[in-house]
């Protein structure tokens, strides 16, 4: 790793691996700090010792990463593979035939370290796995802080603390996808400060992270997939989802660059390919697309320098409203009335990309989908199915309907010069069930085929960007980012309300994914009034859209409107490559997000609380120390105002706030 160890070490009976030291590289010279050094009374040596993964049987008590319906006792039986980068580190237990590879992989250009499990059953007799865990970490830590992310539809992404001196603390999904409530994220620091550990998890459907203060005071934190039992036939393997997880030194925004770099590595060479300015018309025209609006929209949006001009939800033939039509994938003939590749080509004229929002995994119980095809959904012969926001989920995991879904995007992407697809997922499945295959892992299934069709649409149309949603943030991790271009955090774009939920979403999730729209939205929870300039300044932290009623935008907001989209077009680059540092936070006065590649800096500062009376009473301006520059470097701004890197780092860059002046951009360009 590229500042990093993590160091693991077999005792001496070699019935499971012990985790030594995972911290800055050095620190794995010294008596472990995680070791359990006293006796283990009353309780067996596996429940007080560090492991790194044990079945349930071999640590009876104190918490396992692996239960199955038999107790499992397992040896070391070698390793698999050491290369300089991976180690794959088998176990087996002879009474059950069942074989567990321990895998890491580690990338010398980030902190962060992969882990996963790979279960093989070697016996003659189904085995039932009740409880998967990915990997368990141990942090020693003396008193344990967590920062976890958690909230709501349409209030994703709050950060929250908490101290836990004891007992358990566990977060997750059941909803076979990550959901709004949790994000599969957890940080741990002591109750002391300093360092940060985190983990994350690459896993879209449902799942489970828990942290265990253990018997020693040290934390072991376990995160895997979730939800019912899994059978693993003779012969059968089982590949348990990654866990990243990450050290800084320099806390949790430490942990969180290093989170931004493994997925500016995951975006591989698709980092590169510049994320549009997005124009989407859901938050304007809802289910009333047509042409007309459409294309009106789209002039202006063109007028304000926007790249791409999405139709959402409502262009499908049936959809009204959301009652009807999802799964019937072919454009409304009445909304379209000279032909959907016509408008496409007028929308192109206008120099934008075109994108179109699906919901694939979706069926409206009023569509032919659904008439043709009833028994495709989840459900439970003899029940009725549940509806939410009315409408019912396919069951992915059957090869038909996979087919039935690659089909339908080989056909838009096919019959039509589509440049984005916004890929949405408005409902959990329920009733969990798939007639004929009581036993069959539906979330499993479900996820296998989800990723299954974006690798195709990967491969297959490899310049078409894919944005991914879940009603908002309810399908944000790893696996989806490997395998999206950016992802929509949420359904609120209020002002006040989106600062707060980008902060939590940056501490996990890197900005060149973070998808944001400037919207006419007043407020879900802070209704507070903000000027035009801060919401574009807000959409700017990330990738930058706009999803607002533009045709009743005056002339004098669509030339400010223009002005803020061109600046963003400068920094860009600077934003979706940069090492962020995030300066206070939205319930402070005042925060700003700093964005630092190469020679530039980017500040975008927000006056967040009251204003304190300045200029017109006496009062100073506020400051926000920046971070990671050079103190004896010259650093000039676009006003052509220079500062040392030791004045902005400790006296802070000056920013005015104004009740007009409510947030600012500030370039700094380090001098030869
Ligand atoms: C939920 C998404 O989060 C919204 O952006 C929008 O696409 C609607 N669905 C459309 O139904």
């Amino acid at each position: 790793m590229a500042t990093t160890t993590y160091t693991v070490g077999l005792p001496s009976d070699e019935r499971w691996l012990e985790s030594i030291a995972w911290g800055p590289t050095g620190v794995e010279h010294g008596p472990s700090p995680i070791a359990n050094t006293g006796r283990t009374p009353y309780l067996t040596a596996a429940d007080g010792a560090p492991v790194e993964y044990v079945p349930f049987g071999l640590r009876p008590f104190t918490g396992a990463d692996l239960v199955l319906d038999q107790e499992v006792f397992w040896r070391f039986d070698g390793a698999d593979e050491a290369t300089p980068t991976t180690l794959r580190l088998a176990f087996a237990d002879d009474l059950t035939g069942l074989r567990a590879v321990l895998c890491y992989q580690v990338s010398p250009a980030t902190d962060v370290l992969l882990r996963w499990v790979e279960l093989t059953n070697g016996g003659p007799d189904e085995l039932r796995v009740n409880q998967v865990d990915s990997a368990g970490f141990s942090v020693p830590v003396d008193t344990a802080e967590l920062t976890f992310l958690t909230g709501r539809w349409a209030h994703e992404f709050q950060r929250e603390q908490v101290v836990l001196p004891a007992g358990r603390f566990e977060i997750g999904s059941s909803q076979g996808v990550p959901g709004h409530q949790f994000v599969p994220w957890l940080a741990v620091q002591d109750t002391a400060g300093g360092p940060a550990w985190g983990v994350s998890l690459a896993w879209s459907g449902s799942w489970r992270i828990a942290a265990d203060v253990e018997i020693t005071g040290a934390l072991r934190v376990r995160a895997g997939r979730a939800g019912s039992a899994i059978r693993l036939a003779p012969g059968e393997t089982l590949v348990a989802p990654q866990v990243a997880g990450a050290y800084s030194t320099e806390g949790l925004d430490g942990v969180a660059r290093a989170f931004h770099a493994h997925e500016r590595e995951l975006a591989g060479s698709r980092l590169d390919r510049v994320r549009p300015v997005q124009y989407n018309s859901w938050e304007a025209t809802e289910f009333a697309v047509e042409e007309e609006s459409q294309l009106a929209l789209a002039r202006i949006a063109a007028d304000l320098g926007a790249e791409l001009f999405v139709v959402d939800d409502g262009w499908f033939d049936g959809r009204h409203d959301d009652t009807t039509g999802l799964g019937d994938w072919t454009p409304d003939p009445a909304a379209f009335p000279n032909g959907f590749a016509a408008f496409i080509e007028q929308v192109k004229a206008l120099g934008l990309g075109f994108g179109l929002w699906v919901e694939p995994e979706a069926v409206s119980p009023k569509s032919r989908l659904y008439r043709d095809h009833p028994d495709w959904v989840y459900r439970i012969d003899g029940r009725p199915g549940t509806l939410i926001r009315n409408q019912l989920l396919l069951d992915l995991g059957r090869e038909d309907v996979f087919e039935f879904v690659r089909t339908m995007f080989d056909r838009l992407l096919t019959d039509y010069p589509i440049d984005y697809v916004k890929w949405d997922m408005n409902r959990p499945p329920t009733p969990r069930g798939r007639p004929g295959e009581p036993s069959a892992d539906l979330d499993g299934d479900h996820v296998r085929n989800y990723w299954r069709l974006l690798d195709h649409l990967r491969e297959t149309y490899p310049d078409v960007l894919i944005e991914g949603c879940a009603g908002g943030g309810g399908r944000v991790e790893l696996a989806t980012i490997a395998r999206t271009d950016v992802v929509w955090p949420s359904d609120n774009t209020a002002p006040m309300d989106r600062l707060n939920i980008q902060y939590g979403f940056l501490h996990a999730h890197a900005p060149h994914v973070m998808s944001s729209w400037v919207t006419d939205h007043p407020g879900f929870f802070d209704t507070r009034p903000k000027s035009l300039r801060f919401r574009f300044v807000t959409a700017m932290a990330g990738v930058l859209g706009i999803g607002a009623d533009i045709r009743h935008w005056s002339p004098e907001q669509r030339a400010e409107a223009a002005a803020h989209v061109a600046l963003y077009k400068s920094i860009r680059s600077t934003v979706h490559h940069g090492e962020v540092h995030l300066i206070g936070a939205p319930g402070d006065p005042s925060c700003a997000a700093q964005y630092s590649h190469g020679s530039r800096t980017v500040v975008l500062a927000w006056q967040t609380g009251d204003l304190d009376g300045t200029p017109a009473l006496p009062g100073r301006q506020s400051r926000f120390p920046l971070r990671a520059l050079d103190p004896l470097a010259t650093y000039r701004d676009g006003d052509g105002a220079e500062y040392s890197g030791a004045h902005l780092l400790h006296a802070g860059l000056p920013i005015t706030f104004t009740p007009t002046h409510d947030a600012d951009v500030v370039v700094l360009d380090r001098l030869p």
